[in-house]
């Protein structure tokens, strides 16, 4: 499609003397369209060109050859330059972009590789609320960057290695007979492990047992490796079930005890570079010169290999594996230090410096509930698993009040449920602490996951009460040069800018709330026009109008890991 504020920024390049893709960042679309469709504010070069803004403004005016297939018409309000751009064009090809099974996708992120580390549960313990977090942020990031061209690779780096593990072990071999892990197994496991952690606290030698053991695993040992094995599967048969509630999907699930066995060159990179030093019986590399107060431990004093040891050698690995352009970590800003950690020492490892500049760590807000932060030692948890049971629960209930007689009520209640527990945790920015609140996420006519669904809803009811989609080629575009059409218009005319700028900021919301913004103009675009009229060609241009906006929303909906229901 045209890129108008680049003909706008070319326009003035060429009066000006000023480069192109400089003016192209000044361009802004203005708030209020009666100050045309793009807006050039000359306050930037008032220093520049020692002149007043509003004489700056009229100089460039004057000297303006309008390309008028582009550019309509130029004004002059203060300082700024005001551009109204050939509504027809910006119409027909928003119109003929939309026509592929797949509109606005692009390839500007071919040949590049992009590692998205995200979700990343720990084994034995629940799945819980702020493991959808990173789920769904990364999931979203994985779809959005694919959908870009990006060669995506999704790791869960499952939390199955470290020395919780030689905790369970030890509870498991003091009470194990006592719990029934087969049936419930995290439930059971979770027991356990409070129970040992409370041991822990009263007995150092129950303490030190716990740390012999994981030694022990990591050393091989029979016994401890078959427990830690059966703790592993029956864990992931339990994640499953809420991937499966999710609609998530991994590319490699190497989590850190995938790395037991590369964690010695790491260790030895590092003694190589001196840097690598005792402390108080510990193997540490000391980041105080970096500015970072806390140093990275490599190795504890009893020899065992830490989480921060393991990401280093999953870096590495991820270099020579993926070559990555790109490495996120979606994780909760309680692991920034963590990170940066990681990211510092790894310069260390002796790797180009294009992956050392790749790192990239995407921290995200907590999920507080309305009863407080939760914590798995404390025991005060609250299993997604139930969470999304009982988010597919009140919608169908909901569902069950508003319209009984509807088909597939219990497919329906999971999109709703499913997508407003997703579209929530994606809707504010991500770093941001958000707070569980069911009424709200399930608020129809709220900025919700169910908002957005239900407006896709209504564009499918209006195709479906006209009973054909006209073609394409038909449409008259002079019959959409209403406000409420052309704001619509500008709207999906800005989807790809809209991904891109996901990307930039590895911000999801963007996308969110721009879905929002889709399906409000839509609201007012129904609420204003009516669309089974006479005037069969302002009909059939409306219709088509109205299917676009579904699959606006279908697709952006699909692109955050949110499936759209036919009815509801
Ligand atoms: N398992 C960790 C947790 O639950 C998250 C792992 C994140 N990824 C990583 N490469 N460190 O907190």
């Amino acid at each position: 499609m045209t890129n108008f504020k680049q003909k706008i920024a070319e326009q003035i390049a060429k009066v000006t003397d000023l480069d192109e893709k400089e003016l192209e960042t000044y361009i802004e679309i203005p708030k209020d369209e009666k100050n045309g469709d793009y807006a050039f504010p000359c306050f930037r070069l008032a220093k520049e060109l020692k002149k007043a803004p509003p004489q700056i403004a009229s100089d460039i005016k004057e000297k303006l050859v309008l390309d008028e297939k582009y550019i309509k018409k130029v004004d002059i309000v203060g300082g700024y330059l005001n551009f109204y751009i050939n509504t027809n064009l910006l119409t027909s090809e928003v119109l003929k972009e939309m026509e592929g099974e797949e509109f606005g996708k692009s390839n500007i992120g071919a040949g590049k590789n992009i590692v998205i580390d995200y979700s990343a549960p720990n084994i034995a313990k629940p799945f819980h609320i702020g493991h959808l977090r990173s789920t769904v942020i990364g999931g979203a990031l994985y779809n959005i960057y694919k959908y870009l061209g990006y060669n995506t690779i999704g790791v869960n780096h499952l939390g199955d290695y470290g020395t919780q593990f030689g905790k369970l072990i030890e509870g498991y071999k003091l009470w194990g007979k006592e719990y029934d892990i087969e049936k419930d197994p995290i439930n059971e496991l979770t027991k356990i492990y409070i129970r040992i952690n409370e041991a822990c606290k009263e007995d150092e030698n129950i303490l030190n047992a716990c740390r012999d053991n994981f030694k022990k695993l990591e050393d091989g040992d029979e016994y401890c490796t078959k427990i830690w094995q059966k703790f592993r599967e029956l864990s992931l048969q339990e994640f499953q079930r809420v991937y499966d509630l999710l609609g998530s999907q991994f590319d490699s699930w190497n989590g850190e005890a995938f790395y037991s066995d590369k964690m010695p060159e790491v260790i030895d990179i590092l003694e190589k570079t001196g840097k690598l030093i005792e402390s108080q019986g510990a193997r540490i590399i000391d980041l105080e010169e970096q500015g970072i107060n806390t140093p990275c431990i490599i190795e504890k004093s009893n020899g065992s290999t830490t989480y921060a040891t393991r990401d280093l050698a999953a870096i590495l690995y991820r270099a020579r594996t993926y070559d990555f352009d790109k490495a996120l970590y979606v994780t909760s800003y309680e692991q920034v230090l963590h990170f940066k950690q990681v990211f510092e020492v790894a310069k260390l490892l002796g790797l180009d410096e294009k992956y050392i500049k790749g790192l990239t760590h995407i921290p995200f807000g907590m999920v507080l509930l309305p009863t407080g932060k939760m914590s798995t030692r404390e025991g005060n948890i609250v299993k997604l698993e139930e969470l999304l049971n009982e988010a597919i629960q009140r919608a169908e209930d909901i569902i069950e009040e508003k319209n009984p007689s509807l088909e597939n009520k219990k497919e329906v209640a999971k999109k709703v449920g499913i997508g407003a527990v997703i579209f929530n945790d994606l809707s504010n920015s991500r770093v941001k602490d958000e707070i569980f609140e069911w009424n709200q996420i399930l608020n129809f006519q709220g900025e919700t996951g169910p908002y957005i669904q239900y407006t896709y809803v209504r564009t499918r009811s209006v195709l479906e009460k006209v009973g054909y989609l006209p073609n394409m080629a038909d449409i008259k575009i002079e019959k959409l040069q209403d406000c409420y059409s052309q704001n619509i218009i500008k709207l999906i005319y800005e989807w790809e800018d809209i991904l891109i700028q996901v990307t930039q900021k590895d911000e999801p919301s963007i996308l969110a709330r721009y879905l929002i913004d889709v399906a409000k103009a839509f609201s007012v675009f129904y609420n204003e026009n009516k669309i089974m009229i006479e005037d069969k060609e302002l009909q059939d241009a409306r219709v088509y109008l109205t299917f676009c906006i579904g699959k606006v929303l279908k697709t952006g909906a699909k692109l955050l890991g949110i499936d759209m229901p036919n009815k509801m």
